[in-house]
């Protein structure tokens, strides 16, 4: 149960501590904020509500405590991190049981998010032994003018201080893609959790306590974003950003200074279904891709561009895999589970009704009971309609049939984000020449989209974010180049 065993010291009373220089603390505000559980839709949990003062506090801890991490041998970080996988691999169980009750999501992918995570950590720790313990050796007599008198060295070396902000759908593994890179790279890292998600979070930074990470190396601060936030994102003592969210992101970027940035802010990933693809293998990867965690992913596929010759079977095929999915809440694993919040059900519902008053075929009849939404297939959806462009982060998805590949390669560049995108055909050469069009960080050539495994690049064009992400890719972007010259009397030559 969350806040008990191991984890006894992270709760007081009815709400959870905050973490900083190596203990758990009570926020002096006295104040709390509570996390409501979207299934129940009462108070599930509190946590602290932080301070400005003890952001200034985890700042400058965090400042000093880098200093020594960064001599701390590459393997010996890369120790602790696979001690801190193994812990929280070991009590998946509570942590998996607090993603239930603050996000609902499924009992067994909420146990799937924390075991990826431990196996993410461990990746990390071996990639960052293997590229950050290699650097550069350049000479001069490349560069036109030079003789060989020049030897430069590079090596990779830490920013200093990492913010990490991890959205609610995955609090823990897309907190651990920050976390992990930015230590083994020898950084040190601030994490401010999302509200609904938090105590997931919490969870897991204890498994790094507990896996004897010194302190002040890491801290997280809970508490109200109009308090907090800025403050955070706008801090002198922040080296570095890494958020995944919504829009809130460009704001951040726009307010953030000269710092480097890692941004992922959603996405509208295309469906792109040609005429000769197998309609069958289709169904079921808009099944998986629109409709896993409630369509509550930036990688879900948000929109289907069909061929109309084919649009028919293929709807006729979703519709009956749509029949098939668990309605209910996520502890009795539901496939579909009540949406994080009943502002967010609000905000789906507008685009329902939207796409109903402009005439959209509704293949399932609308639903919704509190924060559940019955999963719905939206046919005949037109461009003039919000749910073609807009993200519903919900189980509800608008089928656009398209009488050419341009259309539907149209469709997927006019929209403001460029996340991933999708397209289904068995003929490979059609298949490389829509995905190279298609304005999209990432295209999936017959799969839904998907940001794992994990080690590979992730990365959003236009709204979706900047920088690229995935395991190598984060500690490349959580270290600097620094370079050595070693200047010689007189050119040198090997062996000659
Ligand atoms: O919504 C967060 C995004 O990173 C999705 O991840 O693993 O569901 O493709 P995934």
């Amino acid at each position: 149960m969350a806040g008990t065993g191991v984890f006894a010291d992270i709760l007081d009373g009815d709400a959870f501590k905050y973490y900083s220089d190596g203990e758990w603390k009570k926020s002096s505000s006295g104040k709390s904020v509570a996390i409501v559980n979207p299934t129940t839709r009462k108070t599930q949990y509190k946590v602290q509500a932080c301070t400005q003062e003890e952001v200034n506090k985890v700042m400058e801890i965090a400042k000093t405590a880098q200093k020594s991490w960064a001599k701390t041998p590459l393997w010996k970080r890369a120790e602790l991190l696979h001690k801190a996988a193994a812990i929280l691999k070991e009590h998946k169980a509570p942590i998996a049981e607090a993603l239930v009750k603050e996000i609902a999501k499924p009992a067994k992918d909420a146990v799937t998010e924390v075991v990826r995570s431990g196996d993410l950590i461990s990746y990390c720790a071996e990639e960052g032994v293997r590229i950050l313990g290699e650097g550069k050796f350049l000479v001069s007599d490349s560069f036109p003018g030079n003789e060989r008198t020049k030897y430069c060295l590079t090596s990779k070396i830490p920013l200093g201080v990492v913010l990490a902000i991890p959205p609610f759908n995955y609090p823990v593994n897309l907190a651990v893609s920050k976390i992990a890179p930015a230590l083994i790279a020898g950084n040190s890292l601030v994490l401010k959790p999302p509200t609904q998600g938090a105590v997931s979070c919490l969870h897991m930074v204890h498994c790094f306590h507990l896996a004897g990470f010194p302190k002040g190396l890491i801290s997280c601060v809970t508490g109200k974003g109009s308090e907090i936030g800025d403050f955070l994102t706008m801090h002198p003592g922040v080296n570095c950003i890494s958020f995944t969210g919504g829009d809130t992101g460009i704001a951040i970027s726009k307010k953030a200074g000269m710092i480097p940035l890692q941004m992922e802010l959603g996405g509208k990933d295309a469906c792109i279904v040609l005429e000769d693809a197998d309609l069958d293998l289709v169904a079921a990867n808009i099944i998986k891709g629109g409709f896993s965690y409630s369509g509550q992913r930036c990688t879900a596929v948000k929109v289907v561009l069909v061929m109309e010759s084919v649009a028919d079977a293929l709807v006729e095929k979703v519709k009956a895999r749509v029949a098939k999915l668990t309605v209910g809440p996520p502890e009795d694993d539901s496939d579909i589970t009540p949406v994080v919040s009943e502002s967010s059900a609000n905000f789906i519902e507008g685009l329902v009704k939207d796409a109903k008053e402009k005439g959209a075929t509704f293949c399932q009849p609308y639903r919704r009971e509190g924060n559940l939404i019955w999963p719905l297939l939206l046919d005949h959806v037109r461009p003039d309609m919000r749910i073609a462009w807009e993200e519903p982060f919900g189980p509800v998805l608008p089928v656009i049939r398209i009488s050419s590949v341009e259309e539907g390669i149209h469709h997927c560049n006019a929209s403001n984000f460029g996340l991933q995108g999708c397209v289904f055909t068995r003929d490979i050469n059609k298949a490389i020449l829509i995905g190279d069009a298609m304005e999209t960080g990432t295209v999936q050539i017959n799969s839904a989209p998907a940001r794992g495994p994990d080690h590979f690049p992730f990365q959003g064009i236009k709204d979706s974010g900047i920088g690229s992400q995935g395991i190598t890719n984060s500690i490349n972007m959580m270290t600097k180049i620094k370079s050595t010259v070693i200047n010689l009397p007189a050119p040198t030559y090997t062996m000659g």
